[in-house]
């Protein structure tokens, strides 16, 4: 079964002193929620979506939901965990006791990136069913500087080798179950990419090209950003769906 996971159960911190989760906030009179958990709910090969939100927000994240999307339209809204790798631990727990077995693959995507496309959406199952784990990513525009200080310059690595992350990331079920059951607590603590758990077990994750404007909203400028895209997009701008 091809089960998504709207990763939701954050706070929005950096966006500022708001009294909702940036989740929430409006793009185009619509919560950022809904528009990304709409991309998966239309895309034919996603059998069931789940959307993992902070416990006291499950009522209204019913409710959005109930307003925005046609009546029986199957998404499940259960607690997320504190971080979100507990987030993700909750969606690996939901899944084993919803569908047995762990014969399932589980693209898990930040709700605050709305712009995902149906291309990346398929490229994520196709990726995910040959490799067992796959990462969208974009080529690096600008060159990475590493600093272990923040103050001088460790390395500068070549740009040509250098992507930058984005979800979805999707995988095998069974292969990520095993893999974050093998956390040490301390481990769990620092890993809060589940490809990076992958990668520190010299587990291959397959790259999935993703898109400039697949856009993570954590600050209030991308809302800005957001804003003009729903705007480009709903004039006919061709930004991929
Ligand atoms: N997320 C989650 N569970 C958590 C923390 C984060 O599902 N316990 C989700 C967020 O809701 C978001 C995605 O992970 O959709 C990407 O995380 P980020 O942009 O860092 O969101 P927040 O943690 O909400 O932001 P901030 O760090 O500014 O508080």
């Amino acid at each position: 079964m091809i089960i998504a996971a709207i990763m939701a159960g954050g706070i929005g911190a950096r966006m500022g002193n708001l009294a909702t989760p940036k989740q929430y906030l409006t793009i185009g009179g619509k919560p950022i929620l809904v528009h990304t958990a709409e991309k998966f709910w239309v895309h034919p090969a996603v059998e069931h979506v789940v959307v993992l939100t902070p416990p006291s927000w499950i009522g209204y994240t019913n409710d959005i939901l109930a307003e925005h999307l046609p009546q029986g339209h199957g998404v499940q809204v259960i607690a997320g965990g504190e971080s979100r790798s507990g987030t993700l631990r909750c969606a690996l727990h939901y899944v084993r006791e919803n569908f047995g077995g762990d014969d399932h693959i589980l693209i898990t995507h930040d709700a605050v990136r709305p712009f995902v496309t149906h291309r990346i959406i398929s490229d994520n199952i196709a990726a995910a069913e040959a490799f067992g784990a796959c990462d969208t990513v974009i080529p690096a525009t600008d060159t990475i500087v590493r600093s272990e200080d923040g103050k001088l310059i460790t390395e500068i690595p070549n740009r040509n080798s250098m992507f930058q992350g984005q979800t979805p990331q999707s995988f095998r079920c069974a292969q990520l179950r095993t893999l974050v059951e093998s956390l040490t607590a301390q481990e769990e603590a620092a890993l809060t990419d589940a490809c990076k758990i992958c990668a520190l077990r010299g587990v291959p994750v397959a790259l999935v090209q993703g898109e400039t404007h697949n856009i993570k909203i954590t600050y209030p400028y991308d809302l800005k950003v957001a804003n003009a895209l729903l705007g480009i997009e709903s004039a006919g701008g061709g930004i991929p769906k």
